[in-house]
């Protein structure tokens, strides 16, 4: 194949990619990203800042503008996200009353995912729960008000709401199976598929160093989908992009039946939140990189 889309789309995986709305004018990124990507995350339009800046006060303009570009031309959409601790509006940040808390909770959720609902395939219900270093939850506004329930209250409104969309849980520095934050998540997705709590997948952001994947990558792929959820890798990038760094990433995914698609968090260097570090397969003039190649004879 010739794409990373139509080469992940041989064992019915989709290769993905975060697109921001600001870029889709410029005529390269789009051309690649038409041309490469079989699905699309949108970097930080369904984000609360950007979807509910004042209480009960809705903007969907660049997200839809995204939807609209995917529909227009047949990509596959993965929402990002509904609940998390950062780029949360002061107003959030601020209720004291976890009553109300609640309810605002579960009224981002009920009013975001209907805005968007059958457009949306998967749902980051909630994002970067857990605490670095630990098997504990990070102390957010959501645990300090709802204790640790919020994430299972969250998920139980999402099937509510959209009960066609898939559920995922997403976080970052759970890739390494040794580590406490890995154990901390699996904990939480079996003790949720032992109880019913609908989940459906889960996330590994995998933003990796120049080393990439620490070496229980794959472990941790496997694990999860035995637990009966999807992986998917979902903000891929690694500094300096090295091509085995990359081919590795692919080759832990392809290994697992479950790991059912990567996305690159950006098409091209310029376009990463980690520019300086040129963690992307395109260039800046939207080349292809030598991961590139690694990563298509991966797929
Ligand atoms: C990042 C975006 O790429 C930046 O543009 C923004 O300034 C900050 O957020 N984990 C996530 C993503 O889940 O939403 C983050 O995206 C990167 C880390």
């Amino acid at each position: 194949e010739t794409t990373l889309g139509a080469a992940a789309a041989q064992t019915g995986r989709y290769f993905g990619a975060a697109v921001a709305a600001g870029r889709l004018g410029d005529s390269q990124y789009t051309t690649i990203l038409n041309r490469e990507f079989s699905s699309i995350t949108p970097e930080n339009e369904m984000k609360w800042d950007a979807t509910e800046p004042a209480r009960g006060s809705f903007n969907y303009g660049p997200a839809d503008r995204i939807v609209s570009h995917a529909r227009a031309n047949g990509k596959r959409m993965r929402g990002h996200t509904l609940v998390w601790h950062s780029q949360l509006p002061a107003w959030v940040t601020n209720i004291q009353d976890a009553n109300t808390l609640r309810s605002v909770m579960n009224n981002h959720i009920t009013n975001v995912m209907t805005h968007f609902k059958g457009q949306i395939e998967a749902w980051d219900v909630v994002n970067e729960a857990f605490a670095d270093g630990t098997t504990q939850l990070r102390n957010s506004i959501f645990r300090q008000r709802l204790g640790d329930g919020f994430i299972e209250e969250a998920f139980r409104t999402a099937r509510a709401v959209d009960p066609a969309a898939k559920l995922c849980y997403n976080d970052y520095n759970v890739e390494d199976w040794n580590a406490a934050k890995t154990q901390g998540m699996y904990n939480m997705v079996r003790d949720f598929k032992a109880r019913g709590v609908p989940i459906d997948c889960v996330g590994l952001q995998s933003h990796f160093g120049s080393g990439g994947a620490p070496s229980a990558f794959r472990t941790t792929i496997t694990n999860f989908a035995a637990l009966g959820v999807d992986v998917q890798l979902t903000e891929l990038d690694i500094a300096g992009a090295g091509s085995t760094q990359y081919s590795n990433v692919v080759q832990a995914c392809m290994a697992v039946a479950r790991c059912t698609g990567i996305t690159t968090w950006g098409i091209r260097d310029s376009d990463s939140w980690r520019a300086s570090e040129n963690p992307l397969l395109f260039d800046r003039s939207g080349n292809k990189k030598p991961a590139y190649d690694s990563v298509l004879a991966a797929l």
